[in-house]
C-alpha cells in the first residue's frame, strides 16, 4: 500500500512521516482509494447485492464510506446495528446475523424494520415467531445453513462444518419447514450461509453453491417462496507474499455454473476483501534486544493493537521504513504485552534497524482496529483515512485516565 516518493514512503498522496507527527503509534492507516476501487472491482464482478459484513472494520467512517458505495450492511450484535443505522445504511439493506441473538437484540431488528433477520436454530426461531406475535407482526426472516464444508482455513476462523456452533445443519430443512409452517408471524424468504474466513478453494465455494441450491429447491418444493440466498463471505485476501493471488472471477464463474435460472435473488457478505488490504498498522521500535541469539525488535503495537497472530496464528508481512541500510538481519518482532504469543513474525529478514524506527504490518484493514482491546491497560490505536493527499484521525482513543475512570469502586473498599 506504501508508495514511495524521493525515498519518502506515502499512503496515496500522504506522506506516512507526516502521519506520524500527528498521531502516535501505534494507528492503523487507510486508503480510501484502495477501498473504493476494491468494492467497484468486487461489484462488478460478482454483482450489486454485496451486504458489506461491518465486524471487519465498523468505524463510522468506513461505514459512511461503504454506504456511498451502494452496499448494504451484514451485522451480527446490536452494537453493529446501531452503527450501521447511524451511518446511514437503509434498514431494508441490512441483514442480522448472529448465532446467539437475545429477547431484546431480536425486538430492537424487529422494530428497526431490517431487510432480514437470519436465525440460526430452531429455538430463535420460535422465540421470534413469539415475539413478532406478541407486537402484532409479520416479520420476514432468513435461515443461515450449516451447509457441512470444510473451508480448510485456519481452525479458528471455518464456520461451516457440522460440528461448529454456526447455522442450522442442512439436512434439518424437513424440520425448519415443519416449524415455519407452524409460525403464525414468520415468513421465511431466505436462506444464507457462510461457511468461514479466509478461504482460498475455489473448490469450497463450488460445493458451497451446489448445497445453497439443493437446499434453495427443497425449500420451494416445500412450499416456502424463498426470495433470497445468501452466500456469505469469506474471500481470501494475500497475507503472504507467497499466497496465490485469489481469483474472484472463479467464484463468479462457479456461481454461474450452478445457478442458471433462479427466482431468487443471489447475495454475499464479505468484510476482509473489501478491506484489509487498504489498511497497515504503523508502529514504532521501544527497543532492541537479543535474548538466546534471537534478535527481538520490541515495537509498541502489540496483541492488543493487532490480535490475529496471537488468536488465529494469522500471517502479517512486515516491512521497515528505513530499506537505505546496507546491512541486513534476521529479527523476531514482538509487542510489549506480558506474554509470550505477543510476537507478530519470528524471523524476518529486514534491513539493520535501531530504536525509534517506524515498521509497517501490511494488509491490517480488516480484523485488525476491531479486535484491538486495553490489555495491560494499554490505550486502544488510533486510525486515520488517507484522501489522495487529504487525511483525517477517524479514530483517537480515550485516555487510559478516563478508562481507569470507568471502574467502580464499591463502599466496602
Ligand atoms: C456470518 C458472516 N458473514 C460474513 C462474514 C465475513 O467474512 P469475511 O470477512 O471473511 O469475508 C463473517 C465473518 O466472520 C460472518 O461470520
Amino acid at each position: 500500500m506504501l508508495n514511495y516518493k524521493n525515498n519518502d514512503p506515502h499512503i496515496e498522496g500522504t506522506s506516512l512521516h507526516d502521519l506520524v507527527k500527528v498521531c502516535e503509534t501505534p494507528f492503523y492507516v487507510y486508503s480510501q482509494e484502495k477501498i473504493i476501487n476494491q468494492v467497484n472491482k468486487t461489484k462488478e464482478i460478482l454483482g450489486k447485492n454485496i451486504f458489506y459484513s461491518i465486524k471487519s472494520n465498523s468505524n463510522q467512517a468506513i461505514l459512511k464510506l461503504m454506504n456511498s458505495l451502494d452496499l448494504g450492511a451484514d451485522v451480527v450484535s446490536v452494537g453493529e446495528l446501531k452503527r450501521a443505522l447511524d451511518a446511514g445504511f437503509n434498514p431494508n439493506k441490512i441483514i442480522f446475523e448472529g448465532v446467539g441473538k437475545s429477547e431484546q437484540d431480536l425486538l430492537y431488528a424487529m422494530h428497526k424494520n431490517i431487510r432480514l433477520i437470519n436465525t440460526e436454530s430452531l429455538e430463535e426461531i420460535k422465540l421470534l415467531d413469539s415475539l413478532a406475535t406478541e407486537k402484532n407482526r409479520v416479520v420476514d426472516i432468513g435461515v443461515r445453513l450449516n451447509p457441512d464444508i470444510d473451508g480448510e482455513t485456519l481452525n479458528k476462523i471455518s464456520t461451516g462444518k457440522k460440528t461448529d456452533k454456526f447455522g442450522i445443519e442442512i439436512d434439518k430443512i424437513d424440520k425448519i419447514v415443519e416449524l415455519v409452517k407452524s409460525c403464525k408471524s414468520l415468513n421465511l424468504v431466505g436462506i444464507s450461509c457462510h461457511i468461514g474466513s479466509q478461504i482460498s478453494k475455489i473448490e469450497a465455494f463450488k460445493n458451497t453453491f451446489n448445497q445453497m441450491k439443493m437446499a434453495a429447491n427443497k425449500f420451494i418444493e416445500s412450499g416456502i417462496n424463498i426470495k433470497h440466498v445468501d452466500l456469505g463471505g469469506g474471500f481470501h485476501v494475500k497475507y503472504k507474499d507467497s499466497d496465490p493471488d485469489f481469483n474472484i472471477g472463479m467464484v463468479k464463474e462457479e456461481l454461474d455454473n450452478c445457478f442458471t435460472k433462479t427466482n431468487y435473488e443471489l447475495s454475499f457478505e464479505p468484510g476482509r476483501y473489501l478491506i484489509a488490504e487498504a489498511g497497515i498498522t504503523v508502529t514504532s521500535i521501544i527497543t532492541i534486544k537479543n535474548n538466546g541469539g534471537i534478535n527481538y525488535l520490541i515495537v509498541d503495537a502489540g496483541m492488543n493493537t493487532l490480535i490475529r497472530p496471537a488468536m488465529y496464528g494469522a500471517h502479517h508481512e512486515i516491512s521497515a521504513i528505513n530499506v537505505n541500510s546496507e546491512e541486513f538481519m534476521n529479527y523476531a518482532i514482538a509487542g510489549p504485552i506480558c506474554e509470550s504469543s505477543d510476537i507478530f513474525l519470528k524471523n524476518i529478514k529486514l534491513a539493520k534497524q535501531k530504536i525509534g524506527n517506524l515498521l509497517v504490518i501490511k494488509n491490517t484493514g480488516a480484523y485488525g482496529k476491531v479486535m484491538s482491546s486495553n490489555y495491560n491497560s494499554r490505550p486502544l490505536p488510533s486510525e486515520i483515512l488517507v484522501h489522495n493527499d487529504n487525511y483525517a484521525i477517524i479514530y483517537s482513543p480515550e485516555k487510559i485516565e478516563k478508562t481507569i475512570e470507568a471502574d467502580i469502586i464499591p463502599s466496602w473498599l
